[in-house]
């Protein structure tokens, strides 16, 4: 097997006394898209997190692409890739969209002036090619003016348009309509075809089972399940999220 993008071995974070991620490991392989699925509480915004540079464990080790990575951070992260669409992504409403794409980002001339044009015009290309989002007129638009979805969408143009290596959408459609989760369902899929891997992190087994190579389940804090498609079906993912290992158990012994 040629060496994995992104390996994480051991990571363990701790709130105070909560462990709320123990000893996980894993591996997202050069153009694969992985589930990570699980219950609420699970720790998968956590490990998201974690493996975005934003939130430091407690113990565990970051590789990429074979080499180790000490301590993680979000410019190490950004210089690699890596890019995430948060569960709790903050957009500042009272700028434009363009703006809130480019938070940090800006493009710029000689002078330090902010290529406003330019990135409008990118804003405008990449809000209409990914997640086709109805109803928006503008990349100047305010994002207060936006509903649910449409910031959703701007969320995720940000992402899509910094990604190199690796997209991470923690919970990204729980917004959006029908017809724009199946197009970034089928982003995904063409990033694949790019050599960008990404992790999607959803309740909607699925949304996940429709799209991903790989399924990782958390519980608890714990991987319980890491399988690939063709060894699972949405049935066993399913009594893995509702029941646990337990779960996982008793739906393999119901098969024999
Ligand atoms: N900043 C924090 N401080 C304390 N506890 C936290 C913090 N962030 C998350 N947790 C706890 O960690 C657990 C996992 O949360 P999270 O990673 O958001 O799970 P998921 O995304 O799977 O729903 C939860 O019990 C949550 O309350
Ligand atoms: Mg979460």
């Amino acid at each position: 097997m040629s060496t994995p993008l992104l390996r994480v071995q051991g990571v363990t974070k701790k709130y105070g006394p909560n462990t709320v991620l123990n000893d996980v490991s894993f591996e997202i392989g050069k153009s694969e898209v992985v589930g990570l699925l699980g219950d609420n509480g699970a720790g998968k915004s956590t490990l998201v997190k974690i493996m975005s540079g934003v939130v430091d464990a407690t113990a565990g080790e970051f590789f990429w692409d074979g080499t180790k990575i000490e301590n993680i951070n979000r410019e190490k992260t950004e210089e690699l890739g890596v890019e995430t669409i948060f569960q709790d992504s903050a957009l500042v409403p009272q700028m434009s969209i363009t703006r809130n794409i480019f938070m940090g980002r800006e493009i710029t001339n000689k002078l330090g002036l902010m290529k406003i044009k330019e990135m409008d015009a990118i804003t405008a290309d990449v809000l209409d090619s990914v997640v086709t989002i109805e109803g928006i007129k503008s990349p100047k638009q305010l994002v207060s003016s936006l509903s649910g979805g449409q910031a959703q969408a701007v969320a995720i143009a940000r992402a899509v348009h910094f990604k190199r290596s690796l997209l991470i959408l923690d919970e990204p459609t729980s917004a959006l309509a029908v017809r724009a989760t199946e197009a970034l369902l089928d982003y995904l899929r063409q990033l694949k075809g790019e050599g960008v891997s990404s992790v999607l992190v959803t309740h909607n087994l699925h949304h996940a089972y429709q799209v991903c190579d790989r399924h990782i389940v958390m519980n608890h804090g714990r991987k319980i399940l890491d399988v690939r498609k063709e060894d699972t079906t949405v049935e066993e993912l399913t009594a893995a999220v509702v029941g646990g290992a337990e779960g996982i158990r008793r739906y393999r012994e119901g098969k024999k």
